[in-house]
């Protein structure tokens, strides 16, 4: 959602600006704009795509001085009048802002009832408030600190004064935003992917700060303007995760990177003998509970299921599984130690943030699952669950769900032994089994294309069901194939189709299922029987002892508790294949951020 990049130099900022604005497409956005500052001031704005704003771009366009964005809309439609940079009304302050001021209303009735403004956005406030403060003092600093002190709700900001070319103003709460620091230039990053081909060095922004970057130095400050040190640190990412490669989408990148994730977190999860260890703090804290909370959104809300069923069966613990946006205004009745888990693959979605925020004023312990180390949740958490996924680009998510359910899978088994608890199977060598059955079956993509061919190339809706386990993969895989090949899919547990849904099966309906589960394997063949009877076209996945003539996928078995990592892969390849041949744009679906940071 929303991208910042800045830069401050001696180069012309333009092809920085525009190759940082292409890195941060994946977030989600449905304009885009630059402003440079040189001699002149320069700004360009599109509604669509950063390569409309690329050939937009006069080739003049000079600035050793700039900022750019990527708008996801919020407060007005996206338009180029929406777009960001905005300027103040003298023409003076020029900014770009990820986030949602609260009290933009209150600011405008307030301060600026004679200010003309050009826009319908939130943002536009903050620039004219700027204008409203250097009226009544001469020094930038201080009227922007006044700006920022009014400002209620989440910002990342990136502001340039025309009168001065030598500073780039930026501040920062609750939206992600980072300083890279380089030699003779610094710059400014929603994520360190935008700028990583200019540097790796980067130093933390924390909330209710603002930053001075010059060329050569950074000043760093609270509000009230007091100085802060902090170290730099080197960003642990690779080029080579943040390109496709010879891949024709980041999607079918990410799936095919399954196997090696899990073995990262094989890795990553084991003591030097091999056995299975997590920190003591995490332990005790998992033993401290008497019921836990997890809290998610999207796909990492079906991981959330999934993990249920694991602490429960496993280590004997009740869970609650929240959608994060419900829990922030319907909190249930809390017993006396609950744990509250936080599963977000960007670490940075604002619903889980808020959840977060309320539960720390309550005291209650909290762990964070994300792939993102230093993310906005993982540092506000007491503890924090790395997913090791690497980042993971396309909208739609794969690896970091399958990453979720192994690290949810190994905090499970941990705590079940930690609670004295006799196992009889080594969980990290039934994970490196599952990485490997994931290699033969991201081998089968042709087989899988056939298959979404064959039942999803023309039509409106599909339906997944599946009884147990494989009902929460039936939910993921549905939300897959409905954001990225816009279908109107649905995930049902089999027995409840009867209950109502069934009445929307009519002569060739695409129905999925999966049946990998032994316990229920004979009533789910019974609901495929159901639906086939009305006319429904089935598409049976199963798995290895449990197969019948007919199915159209048979799965290698692995261990009964990692039926997910296994049984998600061909759902994904099903969506990816479908949303290929039906022409959508698989990496970046319309309307979808991939990092959700406005509630
Ligand atoms: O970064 P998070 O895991 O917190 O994101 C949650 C959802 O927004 C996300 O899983 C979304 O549903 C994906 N587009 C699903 O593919």
């Amino acid at each position: 959602m929303c991208g910042i990049v800045g830069y401050i130099g001696t180069k012309n900022a333009k092809n920085i600006l525009l190759n940082g604005l292409e890195k941060l497409e994946y977030r989600g956005y449905d304009s885009a704009g630059i402003a440079l500052l040189g001699e002149t001031l320069n700004i360009t704005k599109v509604k669509g795509r950063i390569a409309a704003l690329r050939e937009k771009m006069e080739d003049e366009a000079f600035g050793t001085l700039g900022i750019g964005h990527t708008r996801w809309a919020t407060h007005g439609v996206p338009s180029e009048e929406n777009a960001h940079p905005h300027e103040s009304a003298s023409g003076r302050f020029t900014i770009v802002h990820n986030g949602v001021i609260e009290n933009y209303q209150e600011l405008k009735e307030t301060y600026l009832q004679d200010v003309p403004f050009k826009s319908e956005t939130d943002t536009e406030v903050i620039v004219q408030l700027m204008d409203k403060m250097s009226q009544t003092t001469q020094d930038t600093v201080t009227a922007f600190r006044q700006t920022i002190q009014l400002l209620q709700g989440s910002y990342a900001i990136g502001l340039l004064d025309n009168e001065d070319v030598d500073t780039l103003y930026v501040a920062k709460n609750k939206s992600p935003l980072l300083v890279g620091i380089g030699n003779g230039f610094n710059v400014i990053a929603s994520d360190a992917m935008a700028t990583l081909k200019e540097t790796d060095q980067y130093v933390e922004i924390h909330d209710e700060e603002i930053v001075l970057l010059h060329k050569d130095s950074i000043v760093m400050m609270d509000v009230e303007g007091s100085v802060i040190e902090r170290e730099p640190y080197t960003a642990e990412l690779d080029m080579q995760d943040i390109e496709k490669g010879t891949y024709a989408h980041f999607m079918l990148k990410e799936i095919d990177e399954q196997p090696f994730v899990i073995r990262k977190i094989i890795q990553a999860y084991q003591n030097s003998d091999g056995q299975l260890e997590m920190s003591q703090d995490i332990r005790n804290t998992m033993q401290e509970a008497d019921r836990i909370h997890i809290i998610a959104s999207g796909t990492s809300y079906h991981a959330g299921l999934v993990g249920k069923q694991f602490i429960e069966t496993l280590a004997s613990i009740p869970v609650e599984v929240h959608i994060a946006s419900e829990f922030a205004y319907h909190t249930p009745l809390l017993s006396e130690n609950p744990l509250f888990i936080f599963i977000s693959q960007s670490g940075e979605t604002a619903d889980a943030r808020a959840v977060l925020t309320k539960v720390k004023k309550r005291g209650f312990n909290t762990i964070t699952l994300t792939n993102v180390p230093g993310s906005t949740l993982s540092r506000e958490s007491n503890h924090t669950l790395q997913l090791h996924a690497g980042p993971e680009i396309a909208v739609a998510s794969t690896k970091a769900y399958t990453a979720q359910i192994a690290v949810l899978a190994l905090l499970a088994v941990d705590t079940a032994r930690e609670k004295g608890v006799q196992l009889d199977f080594d969980l990290l060598q039934e994970l490196a089994i599952a990485a490997s059955v994931i290699e033969t079956l991201t081998e089968q993509k042709d087989k899988i294309e056939e298959l979404a061919k064959t039942f999803l190339n023309t039509t409106r809706n599909a339906f997944f069901i599946g009884r147990g386990i494989d009902y929460y993969v039936c939910s993921e895989g549905a939300l897959k194939l409905k954001e990225i090949s816009y279908i109107q899919a649905e995930g049902f547990a089999g027995g409840e189709l009867k209950h109502g849904t069934i009445a929307l099966i009519e002569e060739d309906t695409p129905v999925i299922a999966l049946a990998t589960q032994k316990a229920v394997n004979h009533p789910i063949r019974s609901n495929v029987q159901e639906v086939v009877s009305r006319g429904a076209k089935a598409l049976t996945i199963s798995m290895e002892g449990m197969e019948q003539t007919g199915d159209a996928l048979v799965l290698p078995a692995v261990h009964e508790i990692l039926t997910p990592l296994i049984s998600v892969v061909p759902l994904q390849l099903l969506a990816y294949y479908a949303a290929l041949h039906r022409g959508c744009d698989v990496d970046k679906p319309r309307n979808l951020a991939k990092s959700v940071t406005v509630e």
